[in-house]
């Protein structure tokens, strides 16, 4: 018999806890999970198009993850980095494997942000005395000091006495274009920001470049392929290292194990977190194997090389390679792309639907013409989505607030697609004829 906590309890707790995270929601506790839902205490079943902060790929409680963190459990938890453990050198050899051209060195840590930390103190390490990073407008890194400075500027920032502000340049955001140029007839004017960035925008060089492949957290903004090519160019020509933040976008929440592979561009440095370990703690880099590396102490965390998760990463990379979940990503990603510009023909709300995969933003704008964001309803969404039993995505800090995101777990089915874009349309229906009011 399921024996849940009492309520008391759960009251006392969410007082006694610390929360960085935005105020003003409901304090739901989930309590399960299973495929591409997720369930409260209540027994209210959610379609999880959030995939719990975009880390259930596979789905949750995949039994071949599952299994594979609980064996390794019972044989052996937690490894000192100095010794190994059978998991991690295994992962170890298999990201290697993976990852294209010459990202054959590992490096692991459980969260994205000290990743990126990492990869940070790699470029360091390898352009000593070096500028400052050099940044995209609305990148997202993480939470630690030095991450949180690395991306969007922080409202209220109270960190800066221990932070170092990177050089922060105008991505290419299509539908805003920073030049105001049109793609694709621009040719990605934009591009060759980055490259005056680099001569003129800082004393010295960059350490490097820090991007993700496509902006997850500031506006679901996916760039133009030619750009991504553009700025490596730009960067072999400038001597100037390129580190790939793909915490959010690899591991199959595009149609590919890296978006290295799917754009088919090799950063020099690469950060991976999240959708890895199919539900438990893990992040790392795979870094090109001619860079200098870490001297002793430079990178060791207590539970660096958690053997469960490792575990938990094997099976994920299995998972991913044995049950067609990139195809899967692709048909459904498109088919909920497509639907939703079907939508945009009939909703004037809609200014613009972003993929690829699973990987889908929807902005929303009060006025085709001026682009005004429709931020207040992008955050209603969120509400809207909930009461109908469907987790939305909303972006709430980077860019302008006024994205919708739909990342379900990438063994999302048909049907499950389909509930999720009913729902869609359901709030939009409400939110458009509210705004219509206004
Ligand atoms: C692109 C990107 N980089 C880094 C991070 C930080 O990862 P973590 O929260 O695991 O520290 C995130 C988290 O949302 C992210 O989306």
């Amino acid at each position: 018999m399921e024996v849940r906590a009492a309520e008391n309890d759960l009251e006392a707790g969410r007082a006694a806890l610390m929360s960085g995270w935005s105020s003003g929601e409901r304090p739901l506790v989930m309590v399960r999970g299973k495929g591409a839902f997720v369930w409260d205490s209540q027994g209210r079943r959610y379609l999880d198009c959030i995939s719990q902060a975009w880390a259930m790929n596979v789905g949750h409680s995949h039994p071949r993850v599952i299994e594979a963190a609980e064996r390794q459990a019972r044989e052996i938890a937690q490894v000192r980095s100095n010794y190994g453990n059978e998991p991690i050198l295994l992962l170890a050899k298999r990201l290697a494997e993976l990852a294209p051209g010459r990202l054959n060195r590992v490096a692991f840590s459980l969260h994205g942000s000290t990743a990126i930390e990492t990869a940070m103190k790699l470029a360091m390490i390898n352009r000593p005395g070096a500028g400052p990073f050099l940044t995209l407008f609305d990148g997202y890194h993480g939470r630690t000091l030095a991450t949180m400075a690395v991306s969007w500027p922080h409202p209220n920032n109270k960190f800066a006495a221990f932070q170092r502000d990177p050089v922060r340049v105008p991505q290419a955001y299509c539908y805003r274009c920073p030049l105001n140029l049109t793609y694709s007839s621009c040719g990605i004017a934009c591009a060759d920001l980055v490259r005056q960035s680099i001569r003129k925008g800082i004393t010295g060089r960059p350490t490097a470049l820090l991007m993700e492949p496509i902006q997850g957290n500031g506006a679901q903004l996916d760039f133009p392929p030619e750009y991504l090519k553009a700025i490596r160019q730009i960067c072999d020509e400038e001597g100037v290292l390129l580190i790939w933040d793909e915490v959010q976008t690899a591991f199959g929440r595009i149609p590919a194990m890296f978006a290295a592979d799917y754009y088919g561009v090799v950063p020099d440095i690469l950060v991976f977190g999240k959708a890895i370990g199919g539900g438990y703690p893990l992040a790392g880099v795979v870094a090109r194997d001619d860079l200098e590396e870490f001297g002793p102490g430079e990178d060791a965390l207590t539970f660096g090389h958690f053997a469960p998760s490792a575990a938990a990463a094997l099976a994920t990379i299995e998972v991913l390679e044995d049950e067609g979940v990139f195809e899967n990503c692709k048909r459904q990603g498109d088919y909920i792309v497509n639907r939703l510009r079907d939508l945009q023909q009939g909703y004037e709300i809609i200014g613009d639907v972003r993929g690829p995969g699973l990987a889908i933003g929807v902005e929303l704008v009060r006025d085709r013409q001026t682009k005004e964001p429709a931020t207040k309803e992008a955050q209603e969404f969120y509400e809207l989505g909930m009461e109908r039993g469907v987790i939305f995505g909303t972006t709430r800090y980077g860019g302008l607030g006024n994205v919708v995101k739909i990342k379900p777990p990438a063994i999302i089915t048909r049907e499950e697609a389909d509930l999720a874009l009913e729902v869609f349309e359901d709030v939009l229906r409400e939110i458009s004829g509210r705004s219509r009011r206004n």
